[in-house]
C-alpha cells in the first residue's frame, strides 16, 4: 500500500470511505486504532495540525507501514506528502470506533470491581455512561453506588429497554457469570465487557471482551521466571 503521507503525486481526499471489507478487520487492528486515537487526542491537545504515519507509529512502538496498513482498511486518509490532518483523522477514527456518540452502559455486580468502575470517570469522558447498576443481593439492591441506585437484576429487561442500553459490564463471581450473560443477551445486550475470570459463550452477533489483570500479571511473572530458560528446559526435557 502506498504511503499517503510520503508519496508525491495525485492528491488524495481526506474523505473517509466505507471499509472495503469491515468484517475482515482483526481485533489487533481495532486495538491499534484505539492507540492511534489516543495519540491523536494527545496531538490535538498540543494544537498540532498534521501528523505522519511515522510519528504515529513511533509513539506506539509500531512501524509507519503498520499504521498505514491499519488505516487503509477504512479508506484513504491524508494527503500525500503532507501527512494526516490531526483533526480529520481523529474524527475519522472516532467514527470508526463508534466514539463519536454516547453509549449507555449497564453494570452487573455492585461489588469491589463494580463499585470501582462506577467511580471511574474516564468511561463517561469517553462517552460510555453507566446508566444502571444491578445486583442480585437484596442487601445491595436499593443502596447507592455513586449517583446510581442498585437495582434488582430481575428488572434488567425493562431497564435496558427504557434506557436504550446495548452494552453491559459483567463484574459478578465466575460461577454466576454465564447465567448473567445469558440473561443479558436475552434482554437485548449486544456487547459485553467481562471481568469474571471465565470464558463466556454468547450467540453470534454479540461481542465480548475480557478484562483480566490476573492474565496480565501472569505474563509478567512469565517474563521474569523464564528469562534465559528455554521452554523445553522448564518441562525438564
Ligand atoms: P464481589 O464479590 O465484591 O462482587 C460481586 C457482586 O456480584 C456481588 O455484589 C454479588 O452480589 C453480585 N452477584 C453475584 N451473583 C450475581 C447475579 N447472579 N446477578 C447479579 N449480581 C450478582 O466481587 P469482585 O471482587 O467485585 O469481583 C467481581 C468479579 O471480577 C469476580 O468474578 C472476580 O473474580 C473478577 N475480578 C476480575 C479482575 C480483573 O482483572 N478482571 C480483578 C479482580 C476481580
Amino acid at each position: 500500500m502506498a504511503d499517503p503521507t510520503r508519496r508525491k503525486g495525485r492528491k488524495k481526499s481526506t474523505r473517509e470511505k466505507k471499509p472495503k471489507n469491515s468484517n475482515r478487520v482483526s481485533d489487533a487492528t481495532v486495538k491499534r486504532l484505539s492507540k492511534y486515537y489516543r495519540t491523536l487526542q494527545g496531538a490535538l491537545s498540543t494544537e498540532k495540525t498534521t501528523i505522519s504515519s511515522e510519528e504515529i507509529g513511533k509513539l506506539n512502538g509500531l512501524t509507519a507501514a503498520q499504521v498505514r496498513k491499519d488505516l487503509s482498511f477504512f479508506g484513504a486518509f491524508g494527503r500525500r506528502g503532507l501527512g494526516y490532518s490531526v483533526v480529520d483523522l481523529h474524527r475519522a477514527i472516532s467514527r470508526i470506533l463508534g466514539l463519536h456518540r454516547t453509549w449507555h452502559v449497564c453494570l452487573v455486580g455492585a461489588g469491589n470491581i463494580g463499585t470501582a468502575l462506577v467511580h471511574f470517570k474516564q468511561f463517561a469522558e469517553q462517552g460510555f455512561i453507566i446508566r444502571a447498576v444491578f445486583d442480585s443481593d437484596p442487601n445491595k439492591v436499593g443502596h447507592e453506588v455513586g449517583d446510581l441506585v442498585v437495582q434488582d437484576f430481575s428488572k434488567i429487561k425493562e431497564v435496558l429497554d427504557a434506557e436504550g442500553i446495548k452494552i453491559a459490564i459483567v463484574a459478578v463471581p465466575a460461577f454466576a457469570a454465564q447465567r448473567v450473560v445469558d440473561q443479558l443477551v436475552d434482554a437485548g445486550i449486544r456487547a459485553i465487557l467481562n471481568f469474571a475470570p471465565i470464558s463466556i459463550f454468547v450467540p453470534k452477533g454479540v461481542a465480548v471482551r475480557y478484562e483480566n489483570m490476573a492474565i496480565e500479571i501472569e505474563a509478567l511473572s512469565y517474563a521474569l521466571s523464564s528469562k534465559g530458560v528455554k521452554p523445553r528446559q522448564i518441562l525438564g526435557e
